[in-house]
């Protein structure tokens, strides 16, 4: 059975939780896109981890990950990560493997976003993580970009890297007053880690194909959310990778007909980190009670990720782009208490309503959302384990949701442990 894991909304719906719950079932865990601004929090065996760039499957001894040919990788973030790992007793190498077409994110890349978001003016920032992902990613596009794999011919590497350097440094100088980077300390920078990473790196998309031709199951585990794809999102509010379920086949070089079921992951409300618009959002008060009870801080940046109601127009999107066959539906617990729950049903807009996520992101600014109101709970969630225990109007709330969705949730997460899940 190979399934993709998707984010239906801006990302961070607690898809760390599902995957470490999916990976059980599953032979290899595959990430596909995105990079290090990424964050997955995942609870197990009583320690909590917070992995940006490797698979959230690494925490399970048997299982093998793969870093695709989608992703962009910080060398320096990589290893990181993967000392951490192995310092907590969690042994990576081996059954780690990185693609050699995936990208690297260079220091100009990262000098570049941080240059670019200080620049902007107001209402023009992008709010990125500032881990160098639009610049590497538009590098890939220009193809002006360096792979993992070029670091095995070093002349050619270093050809590539003068270049390109050259050229950024003129934009550096020109329109950043920057004093630009010098070749020799970026080439000593990548050199560090040249040996070391290329002992990860194989051909991925072939390793899958024979794995999966032998039998072995597959986990495409989806980073950011639907609503931060570059083609599908909130444009320009989005992230420079396919977060949808197209980065999954061109980000691993898997074919689309080895994929089995496509798993959606929605927050019971809404969040959003970074800039761009966001009809449903929480008057200040509910989203600051809202922040402190679902920790909603961003695991990357640390940033207070914005709170509002669950949104149906954007997640009945998410459907429909990502083919989604199911739903996991995560932090049910943070809403008790609120004697009422708003669920944005359609936008207005000119005086008109509309029942559909608008393609046009000028008409996305200017929505203003109709909700539906559904009564509250009181009860603690955190304990139940099974539907019938639910609450009846958390009951009422979920079976609305799944008909707006137009998909059925087969999954509930009431609390971070794995343990508090109510499976359907
Ligand atoms: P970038 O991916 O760093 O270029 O940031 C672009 C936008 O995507 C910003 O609004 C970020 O806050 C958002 N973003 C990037 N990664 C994540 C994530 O893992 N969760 C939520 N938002 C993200």
């Amino acid at each position: 059975m190979n399934r993709i894991l998707i984010g239906a909304q801006w990302g961070d719906e607690g898809k760390g939780k599902i995957i470490d719950i999916l990976s059980r079932k599953s032979d290899i865990i595959v990430r596909y896109q995105g990079g290090n601004n990424a964050g997955h929090t995942v609870k197990f065996d009583d320690q909590t981890h917070i992995l940006h760039l490797i698979p959230s499957g690494i925490l399970h001894k048997d299982k093998v990950c793969v870093i695709g040919n989608g992703v962009v990788i910080d060398p320096a973030a990589f290893f990181k990560e993967v000392d951490v790992l192995e310092k907590k007793g969690i042994r990576v190498k081996g059954r780690l493997f990185v693609s050699e077409q995936a990208h690297l994110i260079l220091p100009h890349h990262r000098l570049m976003d941080c240059l670019r978001e200080e620049d902007a003016k107001k209402g023009e920032q992008i709010g990125t993580t500032k881990k160098g992902i639009g610049p590497c990613y538009a590098d890939k596009m220009a193809r002006v970009g360096i792979r993992v794999g070029d670091l095995r011919n070093l002349p050619y590497f270093k050809e590539r890297l003068e270049a390109v350097l050259k050229e950024r440094n003129e934009i550096l100088r020109k329109i950043y007053k920057h004093p630009g980077l010098s070749f020799k300390e970026v080439l000593a920078e990548c050199l560090s880690t040249r040996s070391r990473l290329l002992e990860y790196s194989i051909d991925t998309p072939s390793y899958l194909f024979s794995a999966s031709r032998k039998g072995k199951s597959l986990l495409f585990e989806g980073a950011q959310g639907t609503l931060l794809d570059v083609d599908h999102g909130t444009y320009p509010f989005v992230t420079s990778s396919n977060a949808s379920v197209g980065g999954a086949i061109t980000g691993s070089g898997v074919s689309p007909t080895l994929i089995d079921r496509v798993i959606g992951v929605v927050k019971a409300y809404t969040t959003r980190v970074g800039e761009g618009p966001f009809p449903s959002q929480f008057p200040a008060a509910l989203m600051k009670e809202i922040q402190k009870k679902g920790d909603e801080f961003g695991s990357t940046t640390g940033r207070p990720r914005r709170c509002g109601w669950f949104d149906a127009l954007i997640v009945r999107h998410s459907v429909r782009i990502n083919g989604l066959d199911e739903m996991a539906l995560m932090k049910l617990d943070v809403l008790s208490g609120l004697p009422e729950l708003k669920i944005a049903v359609a936008y207005e807009l000119d005086g008109k309503t509309y029942g559909d996520f608008p393609p046009s992101s000028c008409d996305f600014a200017r929505v203003k959302p109709v909700y539906e109101t559904m009564k509250g709970w009181k009860e603690d969630l955190t304990h139940v384990k099974r539907w019938k225990d639910l609450p009846a109007n958390a009951r009422k709330y979920l079976k609305r949701l799944e008909r707006l969705m137009e998909t059925p949730i087969r999954m509930i997460s009431v609390g971070s442990k794995r343990s508090q899940t109510v499976i359907l």
